[in-house]
């Protein structure tokens, strides 16, 4: 047997879940709604089906490489220059390109305990090493990431909105945060539900990236704009750090299709709008039903509610797959048993809630 990189030793491989069509045989459904992954339940824009149809002559060309006609597009909608943007095959690839630029062996990242797992798993397999602090009530504690910043640290990773518990950084504190930081030290801020916030207390750190060469913000068009499977998301940063990060990325990262359909997403802003306003609405009829049900939520302020449980709950996953509705249970340091359920249409949230209730009855949730 060839022996793979040592950090590769031990680690255990992402696992995405069973796939509904396995699960729609062994429960006998005709359908499962999706409410795991935090995928937008109203689709995409209606113009993207149309304009990949129009477009399906050139898949023997390779795509643009840099993406330059979206990286047109985002500039002239985030009001930044052009050369402040990379684009991704997906957010994730950014990260692993943060990663793979800046983590020598023994260097560190400080991020929260309980966040997005890809910043933890790119810094280990770059043979840097993962500084995590305790979430403080599901919020991120920007003083103990500070304290955790020594000689070594290259990374700080603060995830805002947080997933999975859907909190945010304030405006002010994440403000005097950035200001805290060496400026040696890169502050990755993952806005990958941005477009969900309703809060006024929210920063979109774009409004300051010109002030911080250290800062980069992330983004994807997964999430609100209803594109997971085709991938595409984006950082903006100090013109430096692009430059850093397309050494390391693939040539032709981002398919022809994908920054079509991101391009035209990006135009139909309507669309955003109503998913977020919908969004939010459900949002909060599900946290206030959850709340009446003796059951403690984290206030969201993205698609999904994070509901710490009693127990492992096995028997209200099953329920809920029963009743065609596929969830993330997940425990987190100091919660051990915990569900993630992404907000699906009002139909669905109200076959959520009657399963929910049913158990919050019997005392079991
Ligand atoms: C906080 C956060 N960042 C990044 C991603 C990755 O998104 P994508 O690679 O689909 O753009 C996700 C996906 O769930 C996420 O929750």
């Amino acid at each position: 047997m060839i022996k793979p990189r040592i950090q590769l030793e031990g680690m255990i491989p992402f696992h995405p879940g069973e796939s509904t069509e396995d699960l729609k045989i062994r429960y006998q459904l005709s359908s499962i709604d999706k409410m795991s992954d935090n995928e937008n339940p109203y689709g995409t824009s209606p113009n993207v089906k149309e304009a990949i149809k129009k477009n399906l002559d050139n898949l023997n060309f390779y795509p643009s490489g840099n993406c330059s006609k979206l990286v047109n597009l985002l500039a002239e909608y985030h009001q930044q220059p052009i050369d402040r943007f990379i684009i991704g095959n997906g957010s994730d690839e950014l990260i692993h390109l943060l990663a793979r630029a800046y983590i020598n062996p023994g260097d560190e990242a400080v991020m929260a305990d309980a966040t997005f797992p890809r910043y933890q798993t790119n810094v280990l397999i770059e043979g840097g090493r993962a500084v995590t602090v305790p979430l403080k009530e599901g919020f991120h504690d920007l003083d103990g990431l500070v304290k955790e910043i020594n000689e070594q640290t290259k990374l700080v990773f603060i995830c805002n909105p947080n997933n999975p518990t859907g909190t945010i950084v304030g405006r002010q504190n994440l403000l005097s945060f950035i200001q805290t930081v060496p400026p040696d030290v890169l502050i990755v801020v993952d806005e990958a539900y941005a477009e969900y916030v309703t809060s006024i207390d929210y920063l979109e750190t774009t409004s300051v990236l010109d002030q911080y060469p250290n800062l980069v913000v992330l983004r994807t068009f997964s999430k609100i704009y209803g594109l997971a499977g085709l991938r595409v998301g984006y950082g903006m940063m100090h013109p430096d750090i692009a430059k850093e990060l397309t050494k390391a990325k693939d040539v032709f990262n981002v398919n022809y299709l994908g920054e079509l359909a991101a391009m035209t997403a990006l135009e139909d802003q309507d669309f955003i709008k109503q998913s977020s306003f919908t969004n939010a609405e459900q949002r909060e009829y599900l946290y206030n039903q959850l709340q009446r049900a003796g059951l403690s939520p984290f206030p969201s302020e993205t698609n999904f509610l994070f509901i710490p449980l009693k127990d492992p709950s096995s028997e209200l996953y099953e329920a809920l797959l029963k009743n065609g509705l596929l969830v993330k249970m997940m425990s987190l340091p100091g919660i051990p048993y915990g569900m993630r359920v992404t907000l699906g249409t009002k139909e669905v949230n109200q076959r959520f809630l009657q399963v929910m209730n049913f158990f919050s009855k019997e005392s079991v949730v």
